[in-house]
């Protein structure tokens, strides 16, 4: 499984000392985008508070499946605390700042009744961003599927389209004289891949290839849904969905290893943007597609998108593993150093990716919605948190992000993941993200170097 392949990828080795490509502040549009994302059910807490509906996390979690044991029932508390996790990004001069609505907040069971304490909760934290000077990018769904959606399918099957449309035109009434930026889908691709295929994310399924292909496909039609949901109450707003993208490269010129990357490629990346972008489906997997495609439905995943969110992490190497989905398992990256969660620091692969984006798909706006790394950070005595790893991998994928813009890309933000240490998903509290370090006992927030680092390349681009 993945986290075995995390595991084994651990091991974490010293920096060198001249990793970071030279970075020019100045590289840097004035109103480029800067400041960091997070998602609702990572740091908000509050689950049973004010009318919130279950959602398929809470599921995952009561099914024990949480590495540490941990659940994000309190996680950052951001829902009684946000006004001090805006306080963190005024100071460090964000002008963007992405988060992720809760739909089982807003619409406590997918559909029909609305909660409105969940509305108020996100006018709150809307208001008090404007006042902060800072950009609110609202994303509709980062992986908070309501339960009762799920049982009846979730994104196996096309139900789930309808509700999500209504939800966006709910959020779209509600926040759309606030809000200007509205993100469909947080990375639709890990959520069919890992919650579908691998059963390492929520609902957990092991539903292999073709689980995986569906789960693509319907949230292809719910992003091309909501886009139109959206587009129809705010003529003017800057639409777009994230996903997550890799360079998915062979471990070995073996005609297997480069077959397993090229099905992994069309799984991670081509049937998310080619549908959105092209109206297509990539060639590779389009015979195992057609079955579930009904007519009209390439037309409708289809949307001129104004901006498009990227995260990014690292390459995936591939190599030929029967009895995986696409006989495709992790290989060997090769790579120098490391994350705490085990991944290859490779931030080359982001300049590549960029570059191919700008070539196959006519250069769309984009902006980096997610980078960063977790590490296994510590309170020192003089109780600051010292992250030089973290703090130069945002360095080297920063410096990325400026040669791909000298290269003619179109790219206008970087924003980091995260702001805070949070739930990480099915490790829980275990991996820490943040630029700003949570104490889970005390709640109390801490900025870690990386974040001061951060704050200050940001006020000499920004020109402040
Ligand atoms: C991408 C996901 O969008 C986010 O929720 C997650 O915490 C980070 N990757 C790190 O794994």
């Amino acid at each position: 499984s993945r986290r075995q392949f995390l595991a084994g990828a651990a091991a974490m080795s010293a920096l060198p000392a001249s990793a970071a490509a030279p970075l020019d502040a100045k590289l840097f549009p004035k109103d480029f985008l800067w400041g960091a994302s997070t998602s609702a059910y990572q740091i908000e807490g509050a689950l049973d508070v004010d009318g919130r509906g279950k959602d398929i996390w809470d599921t995952y979690t009561e099914q024990g499946r949480i590495t540490d044991g941990s659940s994000a029932k309190v996680a950052c508390d951001h829902y009684h605390r946000y006004k001090e996790d805006v306080a963190l990004m005024k100071a460090a001069d964000f002008n963007a700042y992405r988060f992720s609505l809760a739909w089982p907040r807003i619409v406590p069971a997918g559909t029909g009744a609305v909660n409105p304490k969940g509305l108020d909760f996100y006018d709150r934290l809307i208001d008090e961003l404007l006042a902060a000077g800072i950009k609110p990018m609202a994303c509709l769904y980062h992986w908070d599927l309501p339960q009762p959606l799920e049982d009846k399918g979730g994104w196996q099957g096309r139900e789930v389209t309808g509700p999500f449309g209504d939800y966006a035109t709910i959020c779209a009434k509600r926040f759309g004289d606030r809000v200007d930026t509205w993100m469909m889908l947080n990375e639709p691709n890990v959520v069919a891949i890992f919650g579908y295929g691998l059963t390492d994310h929520a609902p957990g399924h092991n539903l292999g290839e073709i689980g995986i292909l569906k789960a693509l496909h319907h949230q292809n039609l719910a992003q091309g849904t909501g886009l139109r949901a959206i587009r129809s109450v705010l003529p003017k707003a800057t639409l777009g969905t994230v996903t997550n993208v890799s360079p998915c490269r062979p471990e070995s010129d073996k005609p297997e290893d480069v077959r397993a990357a090229l099905l992994w490629d069309a799984a991670w990346n081509r049937v998310t943007l080619d549908g959105l972008l092209r109206g297509q489906l990539p060639d590779i997997v389009a015979d195992q597609m057609r079955p579930f495609v009904q007519a009209g439905d390439l037309e409708l995943a289809k949307f001129p998108v104004d901006l498009l969110g990227l995260n990014y992490y690292g390459r995936n190497t591939m190599k030929h593993e029967p009895g995986r989905p696409f006989n495709a398992g992790w290989g060997d990256p090769k790579a120098e150093r490391y994350t705490g969660m085990g991944w290859p620091v490779q931030p080359d692969g982001l300049y590549d990716i960029l570059m191919e984006l700008k070539t196959l798909y006519g250069n769309p706006a984009m902006y980096v919605a997610e980078n960063g790394a977790a590490y296994d950070d510590v309170v020192s005595p003089d109780g600051a948190v010292h992250d030089p790893e973290r703090t130069l991998f945002i360095q080297e994928h920063v410096a990325q992000v400026a040669r791909a813009l000298k290269d003619g890309v179109n790219m206008k933000g970087y924003l980091a993941w995260s702001l805070l240490d949070n739930f990480e998903w099915a490790f829980g509290l275990s991996k820490r993200f943040g630029i700003v370090r949570v104490d889970y006992d005390t709640l109390k927030r801490t900025p870690k170097d990386s974040y001061k680092w951060f704050a200050s390349f940001i006020k000499q681009a920004r020109g402040i």
